[in-house]
């Protein structure tokens, strides 16, 4: 999956949205997590500093080359063991049940089919494990029509595939995941923004498969 403007842009614009506030809500999406973890569409890797100590090990998927690169640069520096690995969200390189979290941030955006990818997601963790994510998601009112126009149109080739009119919490829960926490939210908090509101949460995979 090759996006190279996109990427290069991406890998210069993230790090400056961290500065203006995007840092804090990574944090907030990893804090408490431990044991075995796999990122999903782990993009230039923003998260990895951001990772708690008790977490064992990170794998993060990430298709795109540019990006895939940068996250080898960050891994390096990462607080706690992170291996960047090639791959898409519909085919995770995992055994089933055999994570403890799995985290997406601005990714389920992306994917080409969120209940494909959720389903993978809901495979590889363990019963009782746990997803994390951070997304923009679709937004009410007038910019409802807004978020439609751009993702039939200019935003998905322009953006790396990504469509802003998607109601992530509700795929979340129809993949048979149950949220637990739900934060919504506008980021940047003023100005015109279609990749907007946010959510930022915790699910649960059931104990059942
Ligand atoms: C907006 S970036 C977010 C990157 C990173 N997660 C972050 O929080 O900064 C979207 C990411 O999703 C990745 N992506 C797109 N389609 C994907 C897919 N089908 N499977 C996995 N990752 C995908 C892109 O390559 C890119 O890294």
């Amino acid at each position: 999956m090759r996006h190279p403007v996109f990427a290069r842009i991406y890998a210069r614009v993230r790090p400056q949205m961290d500065d203006h506030g995007a840092a804090e809500h990574r944090r907030r999406l990893l804090a408490g997590l431990t044991g075995q973890v796999v990122e999903v569409g782990a993009g230039d890797g923003g998260n990895f500093a951001h990772y708690p100590v008790e977490v064992t090990s990170v794998i993060a998927v990430e298709p795109e080359p540019y990006l895939r690169s940068k996250a080898e640069q960050q891994a390096v520096k990462a607080p706690v063991r992170v291996e960047v690995v090639n791959g898409t969200a519909d085919r995770l390189p995992l055994e089933s049940d055999s994570v403890d979290a799995v985290v997406t941030s601005l990714v389920l955006c992306s994917v080409p089919d969120q209940a494909v990818a959720l389903a993978e997601a809901f495979r590889i963790l363990r019963p009782g494990g746990e997803l994390r994510f951070y997304e923009h998601v679709a937004a009410a009112g007038r910019m409802a029509s807004v978020q439609k126009a751009l993702d039939a149109t200019i935003y998905p080739p322009l953006a790396g595939g990504c469509h802003l009119h998607r109601d992530t919490a509700a795929a979340i829960t129809a993949a048979a995941f149950t949220i637990t926490d739900l934060d919504r939210f506008d980021f940047p908090p003023t100005g015109f923004n279609p990749a907007a509101p946010h959510i930022l949460g915790r699910a649960i995979r059931s104990e059942a498969s």
